[in-house]
């Protein structure tokens, strides 16, 4: 791991700020296999490095007794919902989908979970390793419309960065 050096950025440009991102978090995860070190590192760099965005964390599938549902990993900003069933909410919506879900308005997404009554956007990633769904990574916003394709496809980039540095057959 390469030491982290928390800078102000500017991500006017948000295509350079991701890709700042990706080398960053690529240096973070180096040489470390640990999912869960991993996991942690990954939302602290994007909790630190993006700006407004109030919640920043993984949920993992988990089988339970009543089949897989997501339960809560690491994560920055007010504590959150635990578990979370498949097609239920914007998580387990792209969960099951295995789709990244951009929703402008949480008030307008039927289903959504409201784990932070201040948040009004959000966006969440599938996590998919060799065809597998291991959960998704999740970020909140307090301001509308926060999210747009350019930090899906940011985002994605980062998951993946994730994925591949971590054993992450641990996590099922
Ligand atoms: N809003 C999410 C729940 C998780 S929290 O945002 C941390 C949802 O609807 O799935």
């Amino acid at each position: 791991m390469t030491t982290y050096h928390s800078e102000p950025r500017d991500f006017t440009d948000k295509r350079a700020g991701y890709e700042q991102l990706a080398t960053q978090l690529h240096g973070l995860l180096e040489g470390e296999t640990d999912p869960i070190a991993n996991a942690a590192n990954t939302v602290a760099l994007i909790f630190d490095a993006l700006p407004d965005v109030s919640w920043a964390g993984f949920y993992f599938l988990r089988e339970g007794p009543r089949g897989g549902e997501l339960v809560v990993g690491p994560f920055q900003g007010k504590p959150a919902c635990v578990r979370i069933a498949l097609w239920r909410g914007v998580c387990g919506t792209a969960a099951a989908k295995r789709e990244t879900i951009i929703v402008p308005d949480v008030n307008a997404f039927p289903g959504h979970i409201a784990c932070d009554a201040a948040s009004q956007s959000e966006v969440v990633v599938p996590l998919i390793a060799a065809g597998r769904l291991l959960g998704v990574l999740d970020l909140d916003s307090a301001r509308l419309a926060r999210f747009d394709e350019l930090d899906a496809r940011g985002l994605e980039r980062l998951a993946a960065l994730f994925v591949r540095a971590s054993r992450v057959a641990e996590l099922g």
